[in-house]
């Protein structure tokens, strides 16, 4: 297991001990959340830990139910807890970007139906500003996307579209396209940045998580994770 692998683990694992038994729990998706999924399967069965999942991808739907947890859409019930991975996570605020592995929309919808969402990720997601280490993924419904993403390109983007193995676009789990947009940065105001990318028809979300994470677990190599809390 490489070094990035095992700072993910040591987060994901942090962050399963905090599900207690009965909890509605969002899971998020990517290579973090898998540790997380694996180390709540085995809770499961160690333990008879009983929680229902919310998967926030199609991807974490299938291992988790591999793992034998009970799996259900958000339904307007609060959930208990999300916990998910980030692409940048700033530091001081816990402002994140999100969206790399393509499930944005589902993350903050499953992230804004928490009462608590605890953000996981290995110690080289963090940064002093937002957009330092990733472009700003923005999810645009297929239909006249082009144009989308010149609208995009007004507010200084540089949208790429997102290609999935060939020539073809990424298709989301919605059924959209993503432009990765690497000209945002840096993001020293992503709530009038997401508002205004918001106000683009064709936009459906994007990759901006201003104010959504209460906590975060850094994990480090040496298996040691730090916990931040979002300043009040
Ligand atoms: C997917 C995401 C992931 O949480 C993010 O890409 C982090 O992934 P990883 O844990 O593999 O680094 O936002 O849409």
């Amino acid at each position: 297991m490489s070094g990035a692998d095992r700072a993910k683990q040591a987060a994901a694992e942090a962050a399963a001990r905090l599900v207690e038994s009965g909890m509605r729990v969002g899971i998020g998706s990517g290579s973090t959340v898998r540790h997380l999924i694996l180390a709540l399967g085995r809770r499961v069965r160690a333990q008879g830990l009983r929680l229902v999942g919310i998967p926030t991808s199609t991807e974490t739907e299938a291992l988790a139910l591999t793992q034998g947890i009970t799996l259900a859409e958000p339904d307007g019930t609060p959930l208990d807890l999300a916990i998910d991975g980030a692409d940048e996570v700033e530091r001081g605020t816990l402002r994140l970007i999100k969206g790399l592995g393509g499930a944005l929309l589902r993350e903050k919808i499953v992230a804004e139906a928490a009462r608590r969402f605890v953000v996981i990720a290995d110690a080289s997601k963090m940064v002093e500003t937002l957009g330092e280490r990733a472009p700003l993924p923005v999810e645009v419904v297929r239909f006249g996307h082009a144009a989308t993403a010149q609208r995009i390109a007004v507010l200084g983007g540089r949208p790429v579209l997102r290609r999935a193995q060939g020539e073809a676009p990424f298709i989301t789990d919605g059924g959209n396209v993503i432009y990765d947009c690497p000209g945002f940065a840096p993001i020293r105001d992503p709530f009038t940045l997401a508002r205004d990318l918001r106000a683009i028809a064709g936009v459906v979300e994007t990759g901006l998580f201003p104010s959504h994470a209460e906590c975060a677990l850094i994990g480090t190599a040496d298996g040691a994770v730090t916990e931040l809390e979002r300043p009040a």
